[in-house]
């Protein structure tokens, strides 16, 4: 069995049997639509959406594939500054008036997002749509704003599946996309297997193509179209545990923080794990040579994405302490594969590098 850190999901076998309701865990955003990816699930929402003009306010930090729906849809992007605990800065979101939506999200899978009730309630005397990016705290227990008027997601980042996003809302109905992306979901699920193998065999001919694959992949969601999720997907869905992920990336990203609390070289911007919260990564701040300590630790099979490279669309306007989170901030993992050797492993590694 190959072993490394991180790096893209995998699929060991498909089900026999399908299971395509919709699960109950999803349910909880109120009506809810799934989609191939989380830019189909805007695209979606923009196709529906009637707001007073066609501006959108969203995060500093933020993945260039969430701008790009509102882009092809012809808004005008605002943007406002995400401090370095990685809250928003609300009078940087005040200074903005009259706007057709406004995008927030929690990041890391935490609740950074808690000090907005009061823009909220501002934004709404002003007939603005709010619209909460849940892809990061999509497993975590938050009490959502009863000012959200719909939820975004992109599924697929949390485990093996071959397309995922969401569009929900407590308050409209929605439409539902039309047809399904089967280039898109058949070469991720090709991709997945592929790795599958891969991981079980060590075969490294095999990785070459499987990256090619999800790299190919990717590209074909650049036409910004909405699409149904297949069903392979949601019958994953249905037979996920959602209990193991939660717990086991909870575990994880406790012996990370107690790990790595010591460290000069290195600190988290969110200091605890509160009851509830579930991460998607161990996000981290490096005060030296960033890219060289990833590289590191790719040399050791840990794979440390980078949330996210600054999209083209920001790079003149962007606040220096949103440019800061750019510049310094890798996400180590600390999902559902791992336990905690892996993680001690980790640790072991970083504190190696400290020297
Ligand atoms: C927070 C967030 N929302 C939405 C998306 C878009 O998701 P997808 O890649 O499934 O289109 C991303 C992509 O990375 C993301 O990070």
């Amino acid at each position: 069995m190959n072993r490394e850190i991180g790096s893209d999901f995998w699929l060991e076998k498909i089900p026999m049997k399908q299971h395509l309701e919709i699960p109950i865990w999803l349910k909880k955003y109120g009506n809810t639509v799934l989609t191939s990816s989380g830019r189909g699930a805007i695209t979606l929402l923009l196709e529906q959406v009637n707001p007073t003009n066609k501006t959108v306010l969203l995060p500093e930090y933020i993945c260039d594939s969430v701008i790009a729906p509102f882009r092809a849809h012809g808004y005008t992007c605002h943007f406002y500054e995400v401090k370095k605990d990685l809250s928003p800065n609300l009078e940087s979101i005040m200074s903005i008036k009259n706007l057709g939506l406004f995008l927030h999200m929690g990041y890391f899978g935490f609740d950074t997002n808690s000090n907005l009730t009061s823009v909220l309630q501002e934004l709404k005397k002003q007939s603005t749509i709010i619209v909460e990016d849940v892809t990061h705290t999509l497993f975590s227990n938050i009490n959502r704003f009863t000012e959200n008027d719909y939820y975004v997601a992109s599924i697929r980042k949390w485990f093996g599946v071959p397309s995922g996003g969401l569009l929900a809302s407590t308050k409209a109905n929605l439409k539902e996309p039309v047809g399904i992306n089967t280039d898109f979901a058949s070469l991720r699920e090709k991709a997945l297997l592929l790795k599958g193998n891969y991981m079980k065999s060590g075969n490294e001919d095999l990785k070459k193509l499987y990256l090619q694959q999800f790299n190919d992949a990717e590209q074909l969601l650049e036409d910004m179209k909405c699409y149904q999720i297949d069903p392979l997907s949601l019958t994953l869905l249905n037979s996920l545990d959602v209990d193991y992920l939660v717990n086991k990336r909870r575990q994880n990203y406790q012996v990370l923080l107690d790990g790595l609390s010591d460290l000069n070289y290195l600190s988290t911007p969110v200091k605890d794990l509160k009851d509830d919260m579930c991460p998607i990564f161990f996000v981290v701040n490096i005060n030296k040579d960033r890219d060289l300590i990833r590289k590191k630790l790719i040399d050791e099979k840990i794979y440390c994405p980078i949330h996210w490279p600054i999209p083209k669309q920001l790079c003149e306007q962007i606040s220096t302490e949103t440019k800061d989170i750019y510049y310094t901030t890798i996400s180590i993992p600390c999902d559902q594969r791992n336990n905690i050797e892996d993680m001690k492993h980790i640790i072991s590694v970083i504190i190696n590098l400290e020297k």
